[in-house]
């Protein structure tokens, strides 16, 4: 049934992979009632990036409840949906969109299940405020029936191999064998220049962060969602996963990204992170830039220079 897999436009049920160039709300209207299992998104954040226009936070606000209200209608009765979003940012002051989020879900009935925190390394250098590294995925389910596949998720413990030592069940594993729950706090890295995946949107999921998701909360055959689906990366997760995916999105040479990420995916020559890779750790890598310039004693005369405030060190 999946090896014959193919990029349509229009949502059929029978179809494996649709992608709709336009508005996600057109292509939410050609879906039938409860025929979705997932929907997963990052929106625009309004914070001017080339594809949105930067609205008061009031009318973004009414613009995401519509999305949010169709993708509920579309979304089965055993589903789930994960809204992964940042910060807003008004004139210097931070305005988390899941907690403004929050409350359309909550009025359409759903359940929140977690608020993973999602961290990662690097970013914008801020100077008035701590640099942000972390953003929010918000999980919400339609019923208490819904789909949670944590075995297939799991990850290694600390001590993977640690069995009781005396009592009834000395020689046992202590811990459960398949892995921990990875819990809601992820260390995934962020799609930046080095990374793998990295094409020239300025937003990119990594794979890895919506495989989880696909893996946990939907089964082989399920659709999963991306209203706004940017370079595709919600539909390589789910048909890595023999899912079904679909997505909308209005700028065309993200369309184009998008089908080719596919195609690559299908063709099985798709460069990504594997969801099992330890983060990066430079130190343990014996990487020789990890030694702070203050920590030596022949401070170099750039770093002299910038403490004495002869030249400033500049940061956004
Ligand atoms: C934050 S990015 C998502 C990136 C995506 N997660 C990925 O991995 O590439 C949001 C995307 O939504 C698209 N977009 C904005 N408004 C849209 C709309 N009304 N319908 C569909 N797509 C839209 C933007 O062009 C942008 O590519």
């Amino acid at each position: 049934m999946f090896d014959k897999r193919k990029i349509v436009e229009e949502f059929g049920l029978s179809e494996h992979i649709v992608i709709y160039h336009g508005d996600c709300l057109e292509l939410l209207k050609t879906i039938p009632d409860e025929s979705l299992k997932l929907v997963v998104t990052s929106p625009p954040y309004n914070i001017g990036k080339e594809y949105e226009r930067r609205l008061k936070l009031e009318s973004y606000l009414e613009q995401q409840a519509a999305v949010i209200r169709e993708s509920v209608r579309c979304l089965s009765r055993h589903g789930s949906i994960c809204w992964q979003v940042g910060n807003y940012v008004d004139n210097g002051a931070i305005v988390p969109l899941d907690t403004v989020l929050y409350p359309i879900f909550r009025n359409l009935g759903l359940k929140m299940r977690n608020r993973i925190i999602w961290h990662f390394e690097h970013g914008l250098h801020c100077s008035r405020r701590f640099s942000g590294r972390y953003e929010t995925i918000i999980w919400f389910t339609k019923s208490d029936e819904y789909t949670f596949n944590l075995d297939s998720v799991r990850v290694p413990q600390k001590y993977p191999g640690k069995k009781y030592f005396k009592g009834p069940n000395a020689g046992k594993y202590s811990c459960n064998p398949l892995g921990k729950n990875p819990g809601d706090f992820w260390v995934i890295p962020n799609v930046k220049s080095n990374h793998v995946e990295k094409t020239e949107h300025p937003c990119q999921f990594p794979v890895e962060l919506i495989e989880r998701l696909v893996l946990a909360m939907t089964n082989q055959g399920d659709w999963v969602l991306d209203p706004f689906l940017g370079t595709g990366t919600s539909i390589i997760a789910a048909i890595r996963h023999n899912r079904r995916g679909i997505g909308a999105e209005v700028v065309p040479k993200y369309i184009k990204l998008a089908k080719d990420r596919i195609q690559q995916e299908l063709a099985g020559t798709l460069r990504t992170r594997p969801m099992d890779k330890p983060v990066y750790d430079p130190i343990e890598a014996g990487n020789s830039l990890t030694v702070a310039p203050w920590a030596n004693h022949n401070i170099s005369r750039q770093l002299l220079l910038i403490k004495e405030r002869k030249v400033r060190y500049r940061t956004k």
